[in-house]
């Protein structure tokens, strides 16, 4: 449970994002005991959940590897200490500029999404005179119970290659000269918490891998994406993910042999609930029969409740008793820059701070300068 140190808080400059490393840390720690029976399971953080450098520096020193899904992503991985032989890169948009990045640091996979990518990795490692090791990412078909707009193993999504194109991909594979075939890769979509789900996934792993071996090639790394999802209404009572349900999904409902191993993918269910915007109350308004409380943070700072109309929740943390109903809004020249409508809180009033629960996970690293608004900073618990 994340505690918010007020007086120290009360001095900052608002609106900024505040971490509870304590949090993180056993976060980290449920996972190695959830994996601990399972050496061939290697956790990846990805990175686009949130690169803030004291984050990823505690993930480093906990031994995850990273997933990366641009050049700057791999620099800040590396950056933290990730070695590059744990980190993995995904993406149907991979630059040459990029590619050439990951061939010259030695990174231990491409996560390739077209059969015109893994052309093109071919070409651009064969001119260095090295070989890249490549994993083929699948679109499985998979419906996520989730929000369209974070699903990805859907057909009509661009991720991954088509599992019927199964036979065109060992035929090409084959007829690279410059790359190392490893493996097998899938992500199905984000905020997942139907473990359902995570078990068609294993089982559409287990036949796409089983096709690929009767075709000859040897699949070492399997990799499963991420997904898991957290308890966006429940911040305290539910602080660390259900790590024990997922990773025994896997256990249970994928096969593997001995030599292979297998990989995940986990952004939001490491970070999310660590992370809280910390915002100051610049008006209580009364409109027309609603009462707006307007906050000092806006959608540049966190964009995920204009964008998806996620939930958050939002605690006033200067206590003055009382429930009421207001709408949280932000400074920003938009009528989508909402964080939440009838939301209950303690009574409020100007000046007081606020924390929005559970932005650890695409908070700082979606938000923009839009309308000119400087970037947040960030604390941490262990800041002075
Ligand atoms: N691997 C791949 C290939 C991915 O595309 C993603 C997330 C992950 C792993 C990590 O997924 P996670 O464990 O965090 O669910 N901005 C959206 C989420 C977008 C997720 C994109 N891909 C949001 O704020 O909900």
């Amino acid at each position: 449970m994340t505690t918010f140190p007020i007086t120290r808080l009360a001095g900052r400059r608002t609106p900024f994002y505040y971490y509870d490393i304590a949090l993180l840390e056993q976060t980290l720690d449920t996972i190695a005991a959830e994996t601990h029976d399972r050496p061939d399971f290697i956790v990846h953080y990805a990175v686009k959940a949130n690169a803030n450098p004291a984050l990823l520096r505690i993930i480093m020193q906990h031994g995850l590897g990273a997933d990366c899904v641009s050049g700057e992503e791999v620099k800040a991985a590396l950056g933290a200490g990730i070695d590059a032989g744990k980190i993995v890169f995904a993406g149907v948009g991979k630059t040459d500029e990029e590619i050439n990045l990951g061939l010259d640091c030695g990174i231990s996979c491409f996560n390739v999404e077209s059969l015109e990518e893994l052309a093109v990795i071919d070409e651009l490692s064969g001119r260095k005179g090295t070989k890249a090791n490549v994993a083929i990412r699948f679109n499985p078909d998979i419906k996520a119970s989730t929000i369209a707009q974070i699903s990805t193993g859907r057909r009509e999504n661009k991720f991954g290659i088509s599992t019927d194109m199964i036979d065109e991909v060992a035929a090409a594979i084959k007829g690279c000269r410059n790359i190392t075939f490893k493996g097998t890769h899938m992500h199905i979509g984000s905020q997942i918490t139907e473990m359902g789900d995570f078990v068609r996934l294993a089982q559409s792993m287990n036949a796409t891998v089983s096709t690929l071996e009767a075709k000859g090639l040897t699949v070492e790394t399997i990799n499963v994406g991420g997904g898991l999802g957290i308890d966006y209404h429940n911040p305290d009572g539910a602080a660390v993910a259900d790590f024990k349900a997922y990773f025994a999904v896997f256990k249970d409902n994928l096969r593997t042999r001995p030599g292979q191993t297998v990989h995940f993918e986990l952004g939001r269910s490491i970070v999310a609930q660590c992370g809280s915007l910390i915002s100051r109350v610049t008006y209580v308004k009364q409109g027309c029969g609603k009462r707006f409380v307007i906050l000092d943070a806006g959608m540049n700072d966190l964009v995920r409740p204009a964008m998806y109309k996620a939930h958050h929740e939002i605690q006033n943390l200067t206590p003055h008793g009382g429930a009421e109903l207001f709408d949280v809004v932000g400074p920003v020249c938009e009528s989508s820059d909402v964080f939440g409508g009838d939301v209950t809180m303690s009574t409020t009033r100007r000046g007081d701070l606020v924390a929005i629960r559970s932005a650890g996970a695409y908070g700082e690293t979606m938000a923009s300068r839009y309308n000119l608004r400087p970037l947040a900073p960030s604390y941490t618990d262990k800041d002075a």
